[in-house]
């Protein structure tokens, strides 16, 4: 049965995120948006109210919560501040999740536990310069010599790289199956910062998320102990859509908390200004946009909550998270875009918050899967082309 009503674990959670982020993020993000700055206090403030392990199991260091608690997670912090959110959905949506899944105990000992107490930061490598949607298309090779995977290529677009100290790379072990574009050629590894032959870089003049680190990793000849290898060999391709599984549900529920944001920026400017002798709020066609935005944030947490209830049930959850994604950053972009709108020529300046929260609402549309592989995902479910047949190892159903 579904229940709709949070727990009072839930509330707390949302609550310590949201005094969090309204404490230490809230006040410095203007600045650090305008001069594109990222600020490396964010994470030890995520550390400090144990936010980075959410729902890891305490047994690997995390706070034990559900997926459900995640995804509020994602929503408060998103309220307060896009680039935050996306920093955070990296570590552990993309990253810890993962290790969790795939990793064994070894793995999960050495990489899982200091990442979900903070005491490592984490990201995902998957995109590369000339492959985004077309994830085969990737062409970073793993070449194997001995007890050691000798990796070279490049990633692109990958949020923390500057930053991270451990990175999952994906690569091809098996350059036959590469040319046939056989996904059975990928494979996964998780990388130290400090292996020789791995640098990194970063980008500016981004449109949005320019208090956020993204950058470039650069690989020539790096060793990677097989001991490092995630998973089997040729499992690559699933870990890491079952990676992004769980990357864009906490896109999905920040969407959420970006769409909240613009109600209520748009509500509190529309209180002070009048036109035609009354406050804003009394036109029509203000009330309108309001109206929209309601219908994107209720109907869109519904989809995000139902594929955390899917997750805490330990099922497969790829085409409601799919969904979910879709909706809500489709949505987030439309209220950006209205509570611009609402404030008029004023929404066009970096007075208000609007103008940060429309230029940072246009990537989510984009990363982690585009608006467009989504929607192909969802027209291949209902025309029986895909299923969600269950991987070797699939997320752990939230045992708490
Ligand atoms: N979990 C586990 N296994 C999965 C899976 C999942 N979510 N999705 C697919 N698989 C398995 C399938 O079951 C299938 O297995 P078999 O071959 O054994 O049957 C196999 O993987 C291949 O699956 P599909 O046939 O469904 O794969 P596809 O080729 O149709 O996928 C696609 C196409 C959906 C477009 C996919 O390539 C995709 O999602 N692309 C987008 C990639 C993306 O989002 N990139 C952004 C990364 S973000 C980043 O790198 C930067 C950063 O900092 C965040």
């Amino acid at each position: 049965m579904i229940d709709f009503a949070l727990t009072d674990d839930h509330k707390t959670v949302a609550k310590l995120t949201a005094d969090v982020a309204a404490r230490h993020i809230k006040p410095k993000i203007a600045d650090l948006d305008r001069a594109q700055k990222y600020d490396p206090a964010l994470l030890d403030h995520l550390k400090e109210a144990d936010l980075l392990g959410i729902c890891i199991p305490e047994k690997y260091g995390g706070a034990g919560m559900d997926y459900i608690s995640l995804g509020l997670v994602c929503e408060e912090m998103e309220y307060i501040d896009t680039s935050a959110r996306v920093i955070f959905s990296v570590h552990i949506g993309l990253n810890s999740m993962c290790i969790y899944t795939w990793g064994n105990e070894d793995q999960k000992e050495r990489y899982l536990i200091p990442q979900s107490r903070g005491e490592k930061i984490a990201t995902f490598g998957l995109t590369e310069p000339a492959a985004g949607s077309d994830a085969v298309g990737i062409l970073t090779t793993a070449r194997k010599d001995g007890d050691l995977y000798i990796l070279n290529g490049e990633k692109m677009w990958i949020s923390l790289a500057d930053v991270a100290d451990n990175f999952l790379i994906f690569a091809w072990t098996d350059t036959d199956k590469q040319k046939k574009r056989d996904h059975s050629g990928l494979s996964a590894f998780i990388v130290e910062r400090g292996y020789a032959g791995l640098s990194t870089g970063s980008l500016h003049g981004k449109l949005g998320v320019r208090a956020g680190n993204t950058g470039y990793i650069a690989m020539q000849d790096v060793e990677v102990p097989a001991a490092n290898l995630l998973g089997k060999e040729g499992e690559g391709f699933k870990i890491a859509m079952s990676c992004l599984d769980n990357g864009r549900y906490t896109v999905a529920a920040g969407s959420t908390g970006l769409i909240r944001a613009c109600m209520d920026a748009g509500r509190e400017y529309c209180s002070t200004r009048k036109t035609f002798g009354e406050t804003l709020d009394r036109h029509q066609l203000i009330k309108e946009m309001f109206a929209e935005m309601i219908y994107g944030y209720d109907a869109g947490r519904l989809l995000w909550q139902k594929a955390g209830w899917e997750k805490n049930r330990g099922v497969r959850s790829t085409r409601s998270t799919s969904l979910a994604k879709w909706f809500c950053t489709d949505q987030a972009e439309k209220a950006a875009y209205n509570a611009v709108q609402i404030h008029g020529a004023y929404g066009f300046s970096d007075e208000y918050p609007v103008e940060r929260f429309f230029r940072n609402s246009k990537g989510a549309s984009i990363y982690e899967g585009t608006r467009e592989m989504q929607k192909l995902m969802q027209a291949d479910y209902f025309l029986g082309i895909r299923t969600d047949r269950p991987p070797r190892c699939l997320l752990p159903a939230w045992n708490g």
